[in-house]
């Protein structure tokens, strides 16, 4: 028993958890976990304030790994055994489908949560001072998700694969002096081909993926440096209710232009406490926080968890589509690219350079450059009117244009009632 004892305290070095001083260790001397800092404000930890959107969508980044890894030991990156893989897939492999299934709806659900993720952001401020780069970090993490999400798409070389990259690689053409020869460096060639589908696979499995980790690890220490998580809403008009009960005008001041994160000083591994910046308001400050083992933890776990389950049940009961062999000859009426660029392709089908280049260029610019354009100090939403409405409506169109580019538009990019692709246009 004293020798099991010995190894375990060799392996671990630190205090019983039962010890204030062991949850410390525990959180400072694993490699994992000390992204954490040792206690986190109890507020943040509430479900309201983040819905776990910036974990849920790093989970399904991690469930995208595993699967795909494992996808790897199936897959030839040459037309036409790619097709032939998914095939197999589908009908040799064991549990080839699920497989299969997990990843495609890993990668549309990460899509969405990431979208989402920025909304969360944009709605509760985070984005101000002392956040700003974190935004812009961000911006890159939405531009490669959708990017590692596009050059996966052609990786099954079916009909559906073939044109939507085919569609989308066209709607990127459409960029002045650039756009061709950005076309033809993606697709080694002129059209998509074998060697298109090649450097698509190194992209997806490869380059975006790395990138993507150095780019999170980078999200991940900007959030600790930042100061944790912003102040929820909630929390920062209790604060300023107080301040007017015991009447503090100048704090109340500070208090509407401060950014939350400086409410947070620094001790060192709880033995040397930090000082409130509030006096005031200390004991209240100082009763909120909470070791990040367990309750963080705990709380992450159970995301994790439910994450994975969720793909898990979707994965079961819908299968990833897949359509017959590419063929170059065969152009579907219409041919859609992916539907989180059917947006793009609404607009393109009205002005190639206003939808392909200008509009896409416009909102790359404008969502990097939002934390440094917006002065306004205020996180409060009553404060903040304009920029809700932009927002808002910013997402809004994005939305509806990908609902007319999915449901409404038929052959010929006419439009039609959406029940056309249930019925099959039996009316
Ligand atoms: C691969 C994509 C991304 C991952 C894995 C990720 C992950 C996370 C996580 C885990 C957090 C902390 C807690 C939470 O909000 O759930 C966070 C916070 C944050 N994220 Fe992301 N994120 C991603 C993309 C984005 C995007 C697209 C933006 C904005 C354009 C963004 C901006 C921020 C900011 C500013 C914070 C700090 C928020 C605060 O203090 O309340 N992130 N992210």
């Amino acid at each position: 028993m004293n020798i099991l004892q010995d190894i375990w305290k060799s392996i671990v070095r630190r205090d019983p958890l039962s010890t204030d001083k062991g949850k410390s260790e525990l959180v400072f001397m694993n490699v994992w976990l000390h992204i954490h800092p040792a206690k986190v404000k109890k507020e943040n930890l509430k479900f309201k304030h983040t819905f776990y959107l910036g974990f849920i969508t790093f989970f399904l980044f991690i469930i995208l790994i595993t699967t795909g890894v494992a996808l790897m030991a199936y897959y030839r990156p040459f037309p036409p055994q790619s097709y032939q893989d998914m095939k197999d897939l589908q009908f040799v492999v064991f549990m080839g489908p699920f497989l299969r299934n997990m990843h495609r709806w890993a990668a549309h659900g990460m899509v969405i949560c990431v979208f989402l993720h920025m909304c969360r952001v944009f709605f509760t401020g985070s984005y101000k001072k002392p956040r700003q780069f974190n935004w812009v970090i961000g911006v890159v993490l939405l531009l490669l998700t959708l990017g590692m999400s596009f050059t996966g798409y052609l990786l099954p070389w079916d009909q559906l694969a073939y044109w939507a990259i085919t569609v989308g690689t066209n709607i990127g053409s459409y960029a002045p002096f650039v756009g061709g020869y950005l076309r033809e460096l993606l697709l080694g060639g002129h059209s998509v081909g074998e060697a298109a589908l090649l450097r698509f696979y190194v992209l997806h499995v490869a380059l975006l993926p790395s990138v993507l980790i150095i780019f999170t690890i980078v999200h991940f220490w900007r959030v600790r440096k930042d100061g944790g998580l912003s102040r929820p809403l909630w929390k920062l008009k209790k604060k300023e209710e107080k301040l007017v009960t015991i009447g503090a005008p100048a704090q109340l001041a500070e208090l509407k232009t401060v950014p939350a994160s400086t409410e947070k000083t620094y001790g060192l591994m709880e033995v040397v406490t930090g000082k409130p910046i509030f006096e005031t308001i200390a004991p209240e400050e100082a009763d909120e926080e909470v070791f990040s083992y367990p309750y963080a933890f705990v709380r992450e776990a159970v995301t994790l968890m439910a994450t994975v389950t969720t793909i898990m049940a979707v994965s079961l009961f819908y299968n990833a589509p897949l359509e017959e062999l590419a063929n170059p000859a065969k152009t579907p009426n219409p041919a859609k690219a992916p539907w989180y660029f059917l947006g793009l392709q609404e607009l393109v089908s009205h002005s190639a350079l206003l939808g392909g280049v200008i509009i896409p260029g416009l909102m790359v610019l404008g969502l990097l450059i939002i934390p440094y354009i917006d002065r306004n100090p205020s996180r409060h939403l009553k404060d903040r009117k304009w920029a809700l409405w932009i927002f808002t409506a910013f997402v809004v169109i994005n939305l509806v244009l990908i609902v007319i580019g999915t449901f409404f538009r038929g052959p010929g990019w006419a439009m039609v009632p959406p029940w056309v692709h249930v019925t099959g246009g039996v009316e």
